[in-house]
């Protein structure tokens, strides 16, 4: 319900003629099928993740190719925690890579969460790294140095083919630092945390439902 009525608030900030960025998971799920009584309307979406095209094609929405079009105007999707400053831990549905390629590719965020996913600080969550299969042993291995506990997700659980470890145990008290440490690693293709590109603008849905338009000082 909470989930719903976060789509239900994003889906009034669209600007039904223009790209739309769309994301992966349960929320983004319901946010796409409220987008189908505006298909007609709305030039093309850009999605980040099989489930979430089929939908869209199910729903009557153009599924388009973020290299065939300019930038969205805005990316909407959902994260696993967001901390007051708005960087996220996202990747639970394993949909990182492309979900960081076309946010960072738009120029505004809109992410909507249920109140259940608001932390003081990230990490409880485990991140989840995008890694190539072949460096799976490295990697587990240097997360470990940086003090985190790798738990392998399955064998080629990406879209694109790769693997996915999801690190438990990790102190994040440097989002953006620690977001470059893990991309440093040779063999990660992507991780979760979203602090540099983190979002713009926050829909929380709880008893009501709340909208903010920028980063606070804490929840
Ligand atoms: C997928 C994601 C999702 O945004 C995240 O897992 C939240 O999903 P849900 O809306 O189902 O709670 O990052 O890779």
């Amino acid at each position: 319900m909470q989930k719903r009525a976060a789509a239900e608030r994003a889906v009034s900030l669209v600007n039904f003629d223009q790209i739309i960025g769309i994301g992966s998971g349960s929320t983004v799920a319901e946010f796409i099928r409220l987008l189908a009584p505006h298909a007609a309307r709305i030039p093309g979406v850009v999605v980040a993740s099989k489930a979430s095209e089929a939908i869209a094609v199910e729903s009557g929405l153009r599924v388009v190719e973020l290299n065939d079009v300019a930038p969205p105007e805005t990316y909407f999707d959902g994260a696993d925690e967001i901390e007051p400053g708005f960087a996220m831990i996202k990747g639970g549905g394993a949909a990182l890579t492309r979900e960081k390629i076309i946010a960072s590719a738009s120029k505004r965020f809109v992410c909507m969460v249920d109140e259940s996913k608001l932390v003081a600080a990230l990490g409880a969550f485990p991140l989840p790294v995008e890694v190539i299969p072949m460096a799976r042993t490295f990697v587990s291995h240097q997360l470990q140095l940086l003090g985190g506990t790798p738990d392998l997700r399955g064998a080629a659980s990406t879209d694109n083919g790769n693997i996915l470890i999801d690190v438990s145990g990790l102190k994040l008290l440097d989002p953006k630092g620690f977001e470059d440490k893990v991309n440093s690693i040779p063999g990660v293709v992507c991780n979760g945390i979203f602090a540099h590109r983190r979002a713009d603008e926050l829909i929380i849905a709880g008893e009501s439902v709340r909208h903010l338009t920028q980063p606070q000082a804490m929840w």
